[in-house]
């Protein structure tokens, strides 16, 4: 089955402990937490402050989407604010094989993400190692933005390569996924699914996960979706 991820930055943040037990009521397995430094990307959001007080009022799972440069001097910080998750950016760091190893040594989940121009086939001899990959659809920065439709073939790129070397990977997307468009990414192999704004601006969010769910479940890897 498919998880859904809602990226908090669609949310309001005056009242997020709500907002956040809200979609995990609706069904939503993680929330996922965007952290920008202004420098990987060109906006920032929050730290690990945000997140120890989030994690304090729900036990949802915390996947941490790190969009900051050099993310090995801040991984324990987030580690003691609540992580269950985190995923960094390949193209944030000179030794993406460290960082993941350092994670892992805080006994938390590690994924890698790439950038809607760097090539999947990067991703491959961390395969093994990895929790996750995140397949950005969208340029990391802002939520809102419209999914790039080009980046699916990726998801199918990385899913072919792991079910052909035996390896069991998660793959999210994330950036623009709608109800509408989800089934692209799920077809191609997506099974971790970050939206912000379908459902944090919906009038139903709980509507909006569930219909999420039923993609997956309708559109498996592999399905014909043309
Ligand atoms: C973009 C972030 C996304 C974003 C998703 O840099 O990584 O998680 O908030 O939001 P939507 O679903 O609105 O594109
Ligand atoms: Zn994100």
């Amino acid at each position: 089955m498919l998880i859904i991820s809602p990226s908090v930055l669609a949310a309001d943040f005056s009242k997020l402990g709500e907002d956040v037990n809200k979609v995990h009521k609706a069904g939503a397995e993680y929330i996922h937490l965007d952290v920008m430094d202004g420098i990987f990307v060109p906006n920032i959001s929050f730290g690990p402050p945000v997140i120890s007080s989030l994690r304090k009022v729900t036990d949802i799972f915390f996947d941490v989407h790190l969009m900051i440069t050099q993310p090995q001097r801040y991984i324990k910080d987030y580690v003691d604010a609540g992580a269950d998750l985190i995923t960094f950016h390949y193209e944030s760091c000179f030794s993406p094989a460290e960082v993941i190893k350092q994670i892992k040594s805080y006994g938390v989940k590690a994924a890698v993400s790439i950038k809607p121009a760097t090539s999947p086939e990067v991703l491959f001899p961390l395969l093994p190692e990895l929790d996750m990959v995140l397949v950005m659809t969208v340029e990391p920065g802002f939520g809102g933005q419209k999914m790039i439709p080009e980046t699916i073939e990726k998801v199918r790129v990385i899913r072919e390569y792991a079910n052909a070397h035996g390896i069991d990977i998660d793959i999210q997307v994330d950036g623009g996924i709608t109800p509408d468009n989800l089934k692209y990414a799920t077809a191609a192999g997506a099974n971790v699914i970050v939206a912000g704004s379908a459902i944090f601006k919906a009038e139903d969010p709980e509507k909006v996960v569930n219909d999420m769910i039923k993609v997956g479940e309708d559109y498996p890897f592999g399905a014909d979706v043309e």
